[in-house]
């Protein structure tokens, strides 16, 4: 169909190759699953679909940046949970979540892990968590920025513990993941995308999952919640945005695009094998990711102000 029509000229859309954003650095988890997302929305869409990474203060860089891109449908954004953290965490934002975007849909819901780094004493959750609540300040606890899905979940269990460490912050959990494996950091909440084939090669020591349940790929490891730490739970939600005021014939086959990704047999194994689900159909549309966004805004905004963590 044509998008602008230009009488003769008329362009079907999309006629050139589209852009996702993604908010963290390459290798880690945010990266992986846009990367995944991006090769079968290429191929409902009969286009490729560039994934280009600006990290940088906890993903809203990147949001600012699509928030201010060109509203032509070529531009879009993966992002996660910190959508909806950003706006308590941070005085000024140089977006509005709520005003400044087209929604796609919600894409899936990704557990956390608990990781150590390989020669950290504690064998158990229970021993880490003693250890947090005893030497807390000694810990440094790696995370990914303001915003970061692993800096709620690291502000969240320090809340739970009762205990305050020293915080890291990287440009995504690739970076940090790496400052874990060789030692430089002690722990970090981290996606699962990412870190269940270390946990499997033994590089990092897995103390826990932030899930209600436990986990299909890591069934040894307990929730964080059977560990003590009552009512516990992290899911980082995910959701594709648009440029506000990008047309709607272009919205509508992204959406398309977006559910056909979300039925790719390839994209569902990937994404099983880490323990990742796909979100339910109503989901998966532009009132799914904005009443979801909404709400977790007030949610974790409550929450964050509770917990009294602001940056400037
Ligand atoms: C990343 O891709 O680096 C992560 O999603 C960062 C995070 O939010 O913890």
């Amino acid at each position: 169909f044509a998008v602008a029509p230009l009488g003769a000229q008329a362009q079907a859309y999309p006629a050139k190759p589209l852009t996702l954003v993604i908010p963290f650095a390459a290798g880690g988890p945010t990266d992986l699953l846009g990367r995944a997302l991006a090769q079968s929305m290429g191929t409902a869409l009969g286009q490729t679909v560039v994934v280009e990474n600006r990290a940088g203060a906890g993903g809203t860089l990147a949001s600012a940046y699509v928030a201010r891109a060109t509203n032509d449908g070529y531009t879009l954004l993966l992002h996660h949970i910190g959508m909806s953290t950003a706006p308590g965490l941070y005085r000024k934002l140089a977006f509005d979540p709520l005003k400044d975007f087209e929604y796609v849909g919600q894409v899936a819901d990704v557990p956390m892990t608990l990781v150590g780094r390989p020669d950290l004493p504690a064998k158990t959750p229970q021993e880490l968590i003693a250890y947090l609540k005893q030497d807390g300040a000694k810990v440094n606890l790696a995370h990914a920025g303001l915003g970061a899905a692993s800096q709620l979940c690291g502000m969240l269990l320090q809340q739970a513990v009762g205990a305050q460490s020293t915080t890291v912050p990287y440009q995504g959990t690739a970076p940090a993941l790496t400052a874990l494996i060789g030692g430089q950091v002690d722990v970090m909440c981290d996606q699962t995308m990412q870190t269940v084939p270390h946990i499997k090669a033994g590089k990092v020591k897995l103390y826990g999952v932030t899930t209600r349940e436990r986990l299909k790929p890591l069934p040894e490891a307990m929730t964080l919640r059977e560990a003590g730490l009552k009512d516990f739970e992290v899911v980082v939600w995910h959701g594709v945005y648009a440029p506000k005021g990008t047309p709607a014939p272009v919205m509508a086959a992204l959406n398309t695009a977006l559910k056909s990704a979300l039925k790719d047999p390839a994209l569902l194994k990937r994404l099983d094998e880490v323990g990742v689900q796909v979100v339910p159909e109503p989901l998966q549309t532009p009132e799914g990711l904005r009443t979801h966004l909404k709400a977790e805004i007030d949610r974790w905004g409550a929450l964050i102000r509770q917990a009294g963590t602001y940056a400037d």
